[in-house]
C-alpha cells in the first residue's frame, strides 16, 4: 500500500505537514500562521459547488503565489489549442512514437499537441498532447490554468515535484496534476516519453459501478496523494503558465514549491494501472469497453463523458462461441489510443509502445486482418491469457480534431488503413 510519502484515497480531505505543528487548528486563516508562513486557498471548483463536488485546498507557504514578475508570451509552438485548423478527415489515423529529441529538451519544451476538442475558454473538451524530453526542468516551473493534466508516462520515470508534494511516477502508472498547481518535472532516467490529456471539463472522478457493486475497477484506496514537501530556494527562476490557450512566462525570484503544509481535497494524485481490477465476461461476448473505465470527467448528460480514461490491461479471455479480440465497431464518441507497454491484442503489428491512434466519431475500426483470421479459427476450449500489455484510451464525446503538425508529421503512418485491406470476403450465400 502507500509508503510514507503518500496518503491513500481518492478525493479525500487530506491534512499533511512537512513541519509538525504548521497547520492551524480550528480555522484556515489565523492572524498569524505558524513559522511565519502565509495562508492561501486554491479553489478547484466554484466556491458554491455542492458539497460532494466541492474541491479546494488551503496552502501554508513561504511566499504567496501572487509574487512573481510580469508575464510575457512564451514561445513553445508545438503546445497549443489550435485543434483542426483544416477540415477533419474521418480517416483512421495512427502515428509511430514521437521521436526523442537530440538537443536538450525539458518536459515543457517537449510537449506536442496531437488533437483536441472544445477548448479551455469553453470549459469543455480535452487537449491531447505527447511529450518527448531528455532534460530535467531546471529553474523552471509550470502550471496549466486551463485544465487538470492527466499524465501517462510510456518511457522513463518522472519525478513530478508539485506545490503539494512529490509524485514519483513510472510507466504503467498515471498522475493527475490539478489545474493551477505549479510543478517541475525531473527525468531520473534521461530520455522520456509519454502522453498528457488536458481536461477542460469537470474534474476527473471515479465512475459509478452500478451492478458491479461496491468494489472493482480502480479502487479508491489505490490512489495516492503526496505528503507536503517544500523547497526554500531563491534565485532567478521562470514560471511558465498555460492560460486561456496560450503560453506565458514570468520571472520569479524563488521556488513556488514552498508549501510547508496543506489540507483539503484538491491535490495531485497518482495511480498504478496494474492495480486495476479487470472485469470481463465468463460466458460469451465482450461487455462494452466501459468495463475498463478508470476515471471519468462527466458532462451534464448522464452517462456521457467529456473524457473517459479506459485501459486494456493483462486479462484472461474465456468466452465461448465468441470472437475474443475487440469487435469491429463504430462509436458515437471519439477514441484516442496509446500503448504504454507490450502489444495490443487487436493489432498484429504497427501499434508500437509510444505510438497512438485516432478513431473518430462513426469511423469504422477494429482488429486488423491478421488478428481476425487468427481469432476466427482459434481453439476456444482453452482460455487465452493476455500478458505484458497496457494500452489506454482517451474517449471523448466530441470529435477529436488533430492538429496540423500531427496530420503532417513525418511519424504519421499514412498507410494505416491498409491493415484492414486484407480482410477477405467470406460470405457464401446458401445455394
Ligand atoms: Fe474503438
Amino acid at each position: 500500500m502507500a509508503d510514507s510519502n503518500y496518503m491513500s484515497g481518492f478525493g479525500n480531505e487530506f491534512a499533511t505537514e512537512a513541519i509538525p505543528g504548521t497547520l492551524p487548528v480550528g480555522r484556515n486563516s489565523p492572524q498569524k500562521v505558524a513559522h511565519g508562513l502565509y495562508a492561501e486557498q486554491l479553489s478547484g471548483t466554484a466556491f458554491t459547488a455542492p458539497r460532494g463536488e466541492n474541491r479546494r485546498s488551503w496552502l501554508y507557504r513561504i511566499r504567496p503565489a501572487a509574487m512573481h514578475g510580469r508575464f510575457e508570451p512564451f514561445a513553445q509552438p508545438r503546445l497549443h489549442e489550435r485543434f483542426g485548423e483544416a477540415p477533419v478527415s474521418p480517416d483512421q489515423m495512427r502515428w509511430d512514437p514521437l521521436p526523442l529529441p537530440e538537443a536538450p529538451t525539458d518536459f515543457v519544451e517537449g510537449l506536442y499537441t496531437v488533437a483536441g476538442n472544445g477548448g479551455s475558454g469553453l470549459r469543455t473538451g480535452v487537449g491531447i498532447h505527447l511529450y518527448a524530453a531528455n532534460a530535467t526542468m531546471r529553474g523552471r516551473y509550470f502550471y496549466s490554468a486551463d485544465g487538470e493534466l492527466l499524465i501517462v508516462p510510456q518511457l522513463g520515470r518522472l519525478r513530478i515535484a508539485t506545490e503539494l508534494g512529490v509524485l514519483e511516477l513510472e510507466p504503467q502508472e498515471i498522475a493527475v496534476v490539478p489545474r493551477g498547481v505549479r510543478f517541475r518535472v525531473e527525468l531520473p532516467d534521461g530520455p522520456s516519453r509519454g502522453y498528457v490529456c488536458e481536461n477542460y471539463g469537470t474534474l476527473l472522478r471515479l465512475p459509478d459501478l452500478g451492478p458491479i457493486g461496491a468494489n472493482g475497477l480502480a479502487n479508491p484506496r489505490d490512489f495516492l496523494t503526496p505528503v507536503a514537501a517544500y523547497e526554500d530556494l531563491e534565485g532567478s527562476f521562470e514560471l511558465i503558465a498555460k492560460f486561456d490557450g496560450h503560453l506565458w512566462h514570468a520571472p520569479i525570484g524563488h521556488s513556488p514549491l514552498d508549501v510547508v503544509a496543506w489540507h483539503g481535497n484538491y491535490a495531485p494524485y497518482k495511480y498504478d494501472l496494474r492495480r486495476f481490477n479487470t472485469i470481463g465476461s465468463i460466458s460469451f461476448d465482450h461487455p462494452d469497453p466501459s468495463i475498463f473505465l478508470v476515471l471519468t470527467s462527466p458532462t451534464e448528460t448522464p452517462g456521457v463523458g467529456n473524457l473517459d480514461l479506459a485501459i486494456f490491461p493483462p486479462r484472461w479471455l474465456v468466452q465461448q462461441d465468441t470472437f475474443r479480440p475487440p469487435w469491429f465497431h463504430r462509436n458515437v464518441a471519439s477514441e484516442f489510443m496509446g500503448l504504454v507497454h507490450g502489444a495490443y491484442d487487436a493489432k498484429a503489428e504497427g501499434f508500437a509502445p509510444g505510438g497512438c491512434s485516432l478513431h473518430n466519431c462513426m469511423t469504422g475500426h477494429g482488429p486488423d486482418a491478421a488478428t481476425f483470421e487468427k481469432a476466427s479459427t482459434a481453439d476456444l476450449s482453452k482460455p487465452d491469457v493476455i500478458t505484458d500489455t497496457m494500452a489506454f484510451m482517451f474517449e471523448t464525446r466530441l470529435v477529436l480534431r488533430p492538429t496540423r503538425q500531427a496530420v503532417e508529421a513525418a511519424h504519421r503512418q499514412r498507410d494505416y488503413q491498409a491493415c484492414w485491406a486484407g480482410l477477405r470476403k467470406h460470405f457464401t450465400p446458401p445455394a
